[in-house]
């Protein structure tokens, strides 16, 4: 079933904790703000990392993100704007367009590069690193590019207007399902003084970032550029947010895998000696 049908919650979850991100700049220079780093990979497991990257200046877009490898989680990169050309050491090649979604699991490894497709105008979107189970660590990667017309978008009786990317929200499937760590991904446009309310389940960690605009949770105004962390309250069955002004946002959750995370730059493992052999693999040109 993929019908609209909106949830009456019992209880929204509040704001844990609001969380400004950090500037930095990765691959050959790409100027972007950690959202998600290190220090909350506990508080927020299964979720490893966010960045938000948002530019008009060429100079901080252009050079990319030349070849690296990836062992031990999935990446999921979301393009609100921008031209991004994917290839990857398992023959898999895409570019990534305006309100495209591309999903890697890199599993056991896999070298890619991520390369804008433009030399002016806007680029800007975010990458979710997303945690693998220590059985799935292994596995075969996995990537698929999903066009932004193949993703399901609705629109609440408020006005509220609401893309899925992963899991389900208000009865609408999203393009991508995940086993075992169930994310929920969403992109929602809330117009000013307007109510927009999910069901999380209870199991999940979650968190919203704004980029555009403000919102309010229980009483908690979170502005753009603000993570705020939902609480995992007993009782809550999801969470309802309020539009200060025209707002946008993505809100993601995950159910926590609850194992050791070994990470070291682009490999994340459960120990020391997986870590070790991840470098060991990748040195000796065993990710190809
Ligand atoms: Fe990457």
């Amino acid at each position: 079933m993929n019908t609209l049908t909106q949830v009456t919650l019992q209880q929204s979850r509040a704001i844990d904790r609001l969380v400004e991100g950090m500037a930095t700049s990765d691959g050959a220079g790409v100027k972007l703000t950690r959202v998600l780093t290190g220090k909350l990979q506990q508080r927020l497991d299964p979720f490893l990392m966010l960045d938000a990257f948002g530019s008009d200046n060429p100079d901080d877009y252009i050079a990319g993100f030349p070849d690296h490898p990836h062992r031990g989680f999935e990446t999921v990169t979301y393009m609100l704007s921008g031209r991004m050309r994917h290839r990857d050491s398992a023959g898999h090649e895409g570019l990534l367009g305006d309100g495209g979604v591309q999903w890697m699991i890199a599993g056991r490894g896999v070298i890619h590069s991520e390369i804008p497709e433009q030399e002016d105008g806007v680029m800007e979107g975010f990458q979710l690193w997303l945690n693998l189970p220590a059985q799935n660590k292994m596995a075969e990667p996995w990537y698929r590019d999903f066009a932004s017309e193949t993703i399901p978008e609705y629109v609440t009786e408020e006005g509220g207007t609401v893309r899925v990317i992963a899991g389900k929200s208000n009865g609408v499937d999203g393009v991508m399902t995940r086993e075992i760590t169930e994310p929920l991904y969403l992109d929602i446009h809330v117009p000013a003084g307007v109510t927009f309310s999910t069901a999380i389940p209870a199991t999940h960690n979650a968190f919203i970032y704004v980029y555009r605009g403000a919102v309010e949770v229980g009483g908690v105004r979170v502005d753009a550029q603000r993570m705020g962390i939902l609480s995992n309250t007993a009782g809550a069955d999801g969470v309802s947010v309020v539009a200060q002004e025209d707002a946008r946002l993505i809100l993601v959750a995950g159910k926590p895998l609850r194992e050791a995370i070994v990470q070291y730059g682009p490999f994340v493992m459960n120990t020391q000696e997986e870590i070790h052999q991840a470098l060991d693999d990748f040195r000796s040109g065993r990710f190809v």
